[in-house]
């Protein structure tokens, strides 16, 4: 951003020059409507239908929603699919063994015979889309909500029963704009996906969770997987005779290089925003839930960490949660920052302020309206104790420990044993013992023991007590609490792997009935009853009332700003953002360049640190300056920032320059600018890409697989 001194020369640049940093999220069958024109002055030289298009082939049909929250594009015609480390992750964890070990040392199939299928993973391209409010909506007018409400239901399921045309697709109805509106998604499936490549942990998380949403960066995010499909070119469930699925359209990849200023468009599957909360909202967020949040992840992830530096085993079992944990915590610690720093609150007091002027100049609007504002001052006023004690419960109870994960699952079958068929009682026997395995594989009790004392701990004495029960709090008004968690799990079968398989191995209701005395199954139980009694059910019909609301709210903004561009928040839906390669100043006095290079990577490198511990092929690459094609006068670019608003599930986006060539692949956001989910700032909010570069010559370089180059398709 231009400094204050030379503020009118500026502002009048500023007025000449393109938009900069953008906004929003859009659908992409509504481009032409909005924001064609604005990409084009930012440079983008192709049209809306080379974006999205049901009469030829158009990028998106080589963008995926790749397993369930990330995404991915192809970038081959034998259906080569790139992604991020991160979201290919339990892939190769899963196919990591002692002796092969692809997370450490990377993985690179060398024949599509030794590519390696997931049974877990599937990926979905979207076939159409289509605004079907009226046809949703049909039928409601002068109903009570409880009959709209069937009425929308019943819409819904026709409409989703049409397009699956009898199974071929897999077909969504979703509201936006809190159900203003609606849009039907029909989506072809394929569950025949691959792994082909990975690069060594030490590349592809490289920096670990402390670079995690930092700016510079230095990560080689991605992985490879290839879609698999029926001889005729149909999705397929897996089987050996498959083939490579031959897509209507992949990307080709540009290496010229970026330049700061070039248009950048990211199309993926960002997951959830909440862009139009009110300030009430905001404040519980940024006030209560955030901080509440934090402080219970703070306690659990510095037992784990403790216990990881100590023992590599530990390390290895926890990695994966520690970095879950750590990935939102570290994520509402920035949002917090941004959203004070942006005075959120005040500025979201102001739109209302707004608002609420519109409604005064006319008298129909403030009766269709005028109940809006004062109507959160007050639901907001009542759910601030509910959200907390739900943040706890989740954050604790729920996610918070092994063990009661653990109990969780087995009390749900205790809870619903006598009413499942055999066959299905069959079916959970059979499945509880790779449960079991996968549960104690991940499971230190020492660890997870401190986890529990620690949190068990803030549980009690955070909690409105009218939210704990009677036996709990009797429980943990003993002396001497470290002693009785250390007799709680030396007696709870839950901590006693050969005791757990031998209940589970003929399970049955006798069998079930016994844990009905272990002292953690009853500890879970009692908080879980009491939670579902005491809190949720207001709770929930809080947050129905608050979703009502926002309807309206919603509905009346759009009506305010008619003729406006609005977006609809994020909701896992295919949609475009586009923006351009820029830095930004993260705080007064410094400025960030908008790339990074490999030079960066040796100035981190340190044997000592677990996440930069730089691979010494790398390190040789790097002194013999071999970087190929990829680099350029003695330079390797590695990451670059862009001002396209994304968020979680934008991870693995393509990034396309302004001939729809990928030039990236998105994987996070910087800092400074995490408080986009709920409000952005042009001048901080960036999106962090891998460089499709350092992607390639990891590939070629450091994997040695320049034959997966050689089926793309490269303009130099
Ligand atoms: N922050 C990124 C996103 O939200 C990347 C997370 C994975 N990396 C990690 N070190 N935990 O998903
Ligand atoms: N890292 C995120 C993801 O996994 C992306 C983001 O939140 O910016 O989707």
């Amino acid at each position: 951003m231009l400094r204050k001194n030379i503020l009118l020369v500026g502002f009048i640049l500023i007025a000449l020059l393109p938009a900069f940093a953008k906004e929003g999220m859009w659908i992409p069958t509504l481009l032409n409507k909005y924001n064609i024109e604005e990409m084009k002055q930012m440079g983008f030289r192709l049209s809306a239908e080379d974006i999205y298009s049901v009469n030829k082939a158009s990028m998106k049909d080589a963008v995926a929603l790749f397993g369930t929250g990330c995404t991915g594009e192809l970038i081959s015609g034998d259906g080569l699919l790139i992604t991020n480390h991160h979201c290919g992750f339990d892939a190769i964890q899963n196919h990591s063994t002692l002796e092969h070990d692809y997370l450490t040392n990377g993985f690179w199939a060398k024949t599509r015979q030794e590519e390696l299928p997931n049974p877990e993973l599937s990926v979905r391209f979207l076939n159409r889309m289509e605004d079907v409010t009226t046809q949703v909506l049909a039928g409601i007018e002068n109903q009570p909500k409880d009959s709209a409400t069937v009425i929308i239901n019943r819409n819904t399921k026709k409409l989703i029963a049409n397009a699956s045309e009898k199974g071929r697709y897999e077909a969504a109805v979703q509201p936006l704009f809190y159900g203003n509106q609606y849009f039907l998604y029909v989506y072809e499936v394929f569950s025949d996906v691959r792994l082909v490549g990975a690069p060594p942990s030490s590349v592809g998380k490289f920096g670990g969770d402390t670079d995690n949403w930092m700016w510079p960066r230095h990560t080689g995010d991605f992985s490879y997987f290839r879609i698999y499909a029926s001889r005729d070119n149909q999705p397929a469930k897996y089987s050996p005779d498959n083939v490579p699925y031959k897509p209507k359209k992949f990307f080709k990849i540009s290496i010229k290089g970026i330049q700061p200023n070039d248009f950048t468009l990211v199309f993926g599957y960002p997951g959830r925003t909440q862009e139009y909360l009110p300030s009430q909202a905001i404040q519980q967020i940024m006030e209560q839930g955030d901080p509440d949040k934090i402080k219970i992840r703070d306690i659990k992830l510095g037992i784990l960490a403790a216990d990881m530096d100590k023992d590599l085993k530990v390390r290895i079992q926890y990695a994966s949660k520690y970095a879950n944990t750590s990935n939102a915590w570290k994520k509402w610690q920035g949002e917090v920052k941004g959203l004070r720093r942006l005075n959120a609150v005040e500025a979201k007091q102001k739109s209302e302020y707004e608002f609420k002027n519109w409604l005064e100049a006319n008298a129909d609007r403030k009766k269709r309206y005028g109940e809006v504002l004062p109507a959160f001052e007050k639901l907001y006023a009542q759910l601030a104790p509910l959200t907390k004690a739900n943040d706890y419960y989740s954050e604790i109870v729920l996610r918070g420990t092994d063990i009661f994960n653990i109990a969780a699952f087995f009390e749900v079958i205790d809870a619903r044993w006598s009413s499942f068929s055999s066959a299905d009682q069959q079916k959970i026997q059979s499945s509880i013992r790779s449960k079991l395995d996968e549960y104690f594989n991940e499971y230190n009790q020492s660890t997870d023991e401190k986890v529990f004392a620690a949190l068990i701990r803030m549980y009690a004495n955070d909690m409105r007590p009218e939210f704990l029960p009677e036996d709990f709090k009797i429980l943990m008004s003993k002396t001497s609490k470290e002693d009785l968690i250390a007799k709680i799990y030396r007696k709870s079968i839950f901590a006693n792997r050969a005791k757990l398989e031998q209940l589970a191995s003929g399970l049955n209701a006798k069998k079930l009935k016994t844990l009905s005395q272990d002292p953690i199954f009853k500890i879970f139980r009692s908080l879980k009853k009491h939670f579902e009694s005491t809190v949720e059910p207001t709770f929930n019909s809080l947050q129905k009332q608050i979703d009502a609301t926002m309807k309206t709210y919603t509905a009346g903004i759009m009506e305010m700003k008619q003729g406006l561009a609005l977006w609809p928040d994020a909701n896992k839906t295919l949609r475009v953002a586009y923006g351009k390669v820029e830095g930004y100043e993260p705080m007064d006095g410094a400025t960030y360049d908008y790339y990074t290079t490999i030079e960066g990577i040796m100035q981190k490198d340190n044997p000592a640190i677990y996440d930069y511990n730089v691979p010494q092929a790398l390190r040789d690459l790097y002194h013999k300056k071999d970087y190929g094609r990829y680099g350029k006068n003695g330079q390797l670019n590695v990451c670059f920032t862009a001002s396209n608003h994304t968020t979680g599930g934008n991870s693995g986006s393509p990034v396309i320059d302004a001939n729809g060539n990928l030039i990236g692949v998105n994987f996070d956001r910087c800092w400074e600018g995490t408080m986009s989910d709920l409000m952005f700032d042009p001048d901080r909010c960036r999106n962090i890409v891998l460089d499709i570069r350092y992607a390639l010559f990891i590939t070629d370089k450091l994997g040695g697989a320049g034959y997966l180059i050689d089926e793309m398709k490269i303009e130099e």
